[in-house]
């Protein structure tokens, strides 16, 4: 087959990796130059996967896989499928931006060929790929639907780092705009993922589309749940991490951990394409606002404790979403420095992962653990492996520390005479 992918980012380079590594033709598209030049001198672009660094110089050599951008599509139009993994983006309120994936979607209908199988697998509201993309592709070719053009929906389900272990483990949801269009997708998706990869045909596109949604929405409804139950043993003087596991000692309990709040790419975002467009639904907003609202009652804990934070000096350990990655993505870290900021304390911020100056562009003062000022308050807000051995020590005058993960071993932190609170703990 000849494949193209539009979007060489952190997945897609290693779809297009994975279908080349099959023994198909594939043309990668972005609109970033240097991803294409490095490409096509034969190295990866991302250095987050090791298959990548082993595989692309070969497959770039023999000619099974090359880039471009769109000013020269040639070859484009002879793909038998494109599949998409360009970003819908979200601004600071979780409103829904296309435009990067509405510019991709009008590049490819320029460009498309007769009967290609168009897949979408960006993360996208339920009913995005038939309504919004369809007309799109439709109306920008020349062609129709199921007649000379076919078109589905497959969620991208992997992370980032793992890309190649997850498409060989995680079933292949896909669902087309038509049953041709699931069945051409599901032949694809078998064709071209790691041989043995189970692909799952669901009823359509907006069933594939839910699926995603319904599974990181799961993980944020989870979490706000066990932030309740942490605030339940918080005003009952229990320790909730003991709660969570004895409970999830029973086969069907898999309640998640409470923390300082949820960040990321995907957990705090996707709920949004969920609910945002749809008042009936009741748990999902209300998960998303307990979830919101965990920098606050970390906040109200630490009051409880010392009194006022009035002119006193808190660390914020870890800006990163979480532990031991370089993303701060919608962190929690942002929320919990506004309530922080908003009572009145001078936050400091310190993360392995960012420099200075990125600590102090995201509004943290930049906190140097090698030469440390007086500190009152730390709160673990990503647990980095660098915490989980820091000595209480390190940090002069400190009086409490908020595990905000559940993740450090107290007892230095008792024997050094520093009060330690946890979230529910
Ligand atoms: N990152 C993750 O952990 C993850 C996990 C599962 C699913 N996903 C899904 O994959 C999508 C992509 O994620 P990513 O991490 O690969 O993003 P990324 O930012 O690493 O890559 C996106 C790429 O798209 C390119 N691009 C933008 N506009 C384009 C256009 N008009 N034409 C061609 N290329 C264009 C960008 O230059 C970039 O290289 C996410 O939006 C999400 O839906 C991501």
């Amino acid at each position: 087959m000849r494949i193209a992918v539009v979007g060489l980012g952190h997945i897609g380079l290693p779809l297009a990796v994975q279908y080349a590594s099959r023994g198909h033709d594939v043309l990668g598209v972005d609109v970033d130059r240097r991803i294409v030049d490095t490409l096509n001198a034969g190295e990866t672009p991302h250095r987050d996967e090791q298959t990548l660094i082993d595989r692309v110089p070969e497959l770039v050599a023999t000619g099974r896989l090359r880039a471009t951008d769109w000013s020269d599509p040639a070859g484009f139009g002879e793909a038998d499928v494109v599949v998409v993994i360009v970003p819908v983006v979200v601004d600071a309120d979780r409103q829904i931006d296309f435009k990067p994936i509405d510019a991709a979607t009008r590049d490819i209908a320029a460009n498309l060929g007769p009967n290609t199988l168009v897949v979408y697998e960006t993360t996208l509201p339920v009913g995005t790929t038939r309504t919004r993309f369809g007309p799109m592709l439709t109306e920008g070719s020349g062609r129709t639907l199921d007649a000379d053009l076919f078109l589905a929906f497959s969620p991208e389900r992997v992370l980032v780092g793992r890309v190649f272990q997850d498409l060989e483990r995680y079933p292949k949801i896909v669902g087309g705009t038509s049953d041709e269009s699931t069945r051409r997708a599901v032949e694809f998706y078998r064709a071209a993922l790691p041989e043995g990869a189970e692909v799952r045909a669901v009823a359509s596109a907006e069933a594939a589309e839910m699926t995603k949604l319904a599974e990181t929405t799961y993980r944020d409804v989870n979490i706000a749940y066990a932030n309740e139950l942490a605030r339940f043993a918080a005003r009952n003087g229990i320790d909730v991490t003991e709660v969570i596991d004895a409970a999830n000692s029973q086969p069907y309990s898999h309640i998640h951990q409470p923390g300082v709040g949820v960040g990321g790419h995907c957990i705090p975002v996707y709920p949004h394409f969920l609910f945002n467009d749809d008042p009936e639904l009741r748990i999902p907003p209300l998960a998303r606002e307990i979830n919101e609202g965990m920098g606050a009652f970390t906040v109200d804990t630490i009051e409880d404790r010392i009194g006022s934070l009035d002119g006193q000096n808190v660390l914020v350990l870890g800006v990163a979403y979480r532990g031991d990655v370089r993303e701060d993505a919608f962190s929690s870290a942002f929320r919990l420095r506004d309530e922080l900021l908003a009572a009145g304390a001078h936050v400091y911020g310190h993360d392995p992962y960012y420099d200075g100056e990125h600590l102090r562009s995201v509004g943290f003062e930049p906190y140097d653990l090698d030469d440390p000022s007086p500190i009152r308050v730390a709160v673990l807000q990503a647990a980095h492996d660098r915490y989980r051995t820091m000595s209480p020590a390190a940090i002069p005058q400190l009086v409490l520390f908020v595990d905000g993960r559940n993740a450090i071993d107290r007892t230095a932190y008792d024997e050094a005479g520093i009060a330690y609170v946890g979230i529910g703990r």
